[in-house]
């Protein structure tokens, strides 16, 4: 536990005893358990973890009038990516088929190795140990999983973004600790045992400096927390260039209590892979992996020879960035000409903008003429004003985007 800080140590006390408590046992009613079912006497098993409601539920009215424009809906809400999986990557994927055997949680080394020289290349994070690498099955079970990973739970704050991917809430529930919101360059408070920082942003797209991302870590250190940075968008800038949390202008050139989060599914197009990985503290990724192994939180081994694929080629890497920069310098004018004021959005793959009214009416305005996007208040309450408006759509929506917004 070499270079862990004293609060960080509580961290990594093990998981022995699970804390989680069953709810509603012999008869008692948790939340969300329906009237008549199951019978008397039967256990019921609840989360109990106030989980937020699901929030696309409640755009289904504007998605169906959307989907009534004669030129069809140009679904513009999520982030789910379009274009073709590399050809290398699914050669990659194919030549392993034919494994029968499981998977080692850790990692191939090869995928380890690659993962070492694509954040040197790409990031210019250099001397990384494979030994501190950590396949996660897509990144969002590592944001949803890791502060239950850490061992936290009630009496633990997780401090995540004022405005944030509702994944790092829905983590700190599940873990049953407290999440709370913090505004721009806030201090995470005393109590705080895990930080999340996520440059590029979704939904804002702003970039952080890397002063701004030292002294939050530097801010997190403090208090004993360990800082999570998720940098799923790092490879897509589009104005500004963000930094990964390891790089030593942030990290003070010691990765101690800091975890660097990355995902291929928008860089490589490989959402439907699950492709992602955790690197950073070797003491704490020690800890995942322990953790992981026990659970069968294991990376299949075909995705595991594809995301070594993905990683060792940057040509692939840059085509799609290609394809959503040239998506972004359509959307983002056709945007303005229509009235819309599109703030941040310096990387990452969001338009984050306003027209001066409630997001919920910029939600309807855009249905309307068969857009369909994301109310900002899907990601904090500070988002009321703002929609998302995601590039992740063909070349030929998102041209049907721009004919109907400057018709
Ligand atoms: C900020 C952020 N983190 C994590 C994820 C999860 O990505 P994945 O699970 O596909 O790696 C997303 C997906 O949109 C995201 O926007």
């Amino acid at each position: 536990m070499e270079g862990v800080h004293e609060g960080q140590r509580g961290l990594l006390r093990r998981t022995g005893v699970p804390r989680r408590r069953v709810q509603g046992r012999q008869g008692q009613r948790g939340p969300g358990v329906r009237e008549g079912s199951p019978p008397a006497g039967v256990p019921r098993v609840t989360t109990g973890r106030r989980l937020p409601d699901f929030p696309w539920d409640s755009l289904a009215d504007h998605a169906a009038k959307a989907r009534t424009h004669p030129g069809g809906v140009v679904d513009l809400s999520i982030g789910t990516p379009v274009d073709p999986v590399p050809d290398l990557v699914r050669e990659a994927l194919a030549s392993v088929s034919d494994e029968p055997g499981y998977p080692t949680t850790h990692g191939t080394p090869a995928l380890r190795e690659a993962v070492v020289g694509s954040m040197a290349r790409r990031y210019g994070v250099d001397g990384l140990d494979p030994a501190a690498v950590l396949p996660t099955i897509g990144s969002k079970e590592l944001v949803a999983w890791l502060p239950t990973l850490l061992d936290l739970g009630p009496g633990d704050v997780v401090a995540i973004p004022a405005l944030a991917y509702p994944t790092y809430e829905v983590g700190a529930r599940l873990a049953g600790a407290t999440p709370v919101r913090l505004a721009d360059g806030e201090p995470a408070p005393a109590g705080t045992r895990l930080v999340w920082l996520n440059s590029p942003s979704n939904p804002t797209g702003r970039v952080q400096s890397a002063a701004a991302l030292a002294q939050a870590v530097a801010d997190a250190r403090a208090v004993g927390a360990v800082v999570a940075s998720d940098e799923c968008y790092l490879a897509l800038s589009w104005t500004a260039t963000p930094v990964s949390v390891l790089r030593p202008e942030v990290s003070g050139g010691s990765p101690d209590g800091v975890l660097a989060v990355h995902s291929l599914s928008k860089s490589s197009s490989l959402a439907g892979y699950r492709a992602g990985f955790v690197t950073g503290d070797p003491a704490l990724v020690a800890s995942l992996l322990e953790v992981r192994k026990h659970a069968g939180m294991i990376v299949p081994r075909p995705v595991q020879a594809a995301m070594a694929a993905a990683l060792s080629d940057d040509a692939h890497v840059a085509a799609q960035r290609s394809r959503y920069e040239a998506r972004r310098a359509v959307l983002l004018p056709a945007l303005e000409a229509a009235g819309f004021t599109v703030d941040h959005s310096e990387a990452g793959l969001y338009l984050w903008s306003t027209r001066g009214e409630s997001a919920w009416d910029t939600v309807a305005w855009l249905a309307d003429r068969g857009v369909l996007v994301a109310p900002g208040t899907f990601y904090g309450p500070t988002g009321d004003r703002h929609v998302r408006i995601a590039l992740t759509a063909s070349d030929e929506r998102v041209a049907a985007a721009v004919d109907r917004l400057t018709a």
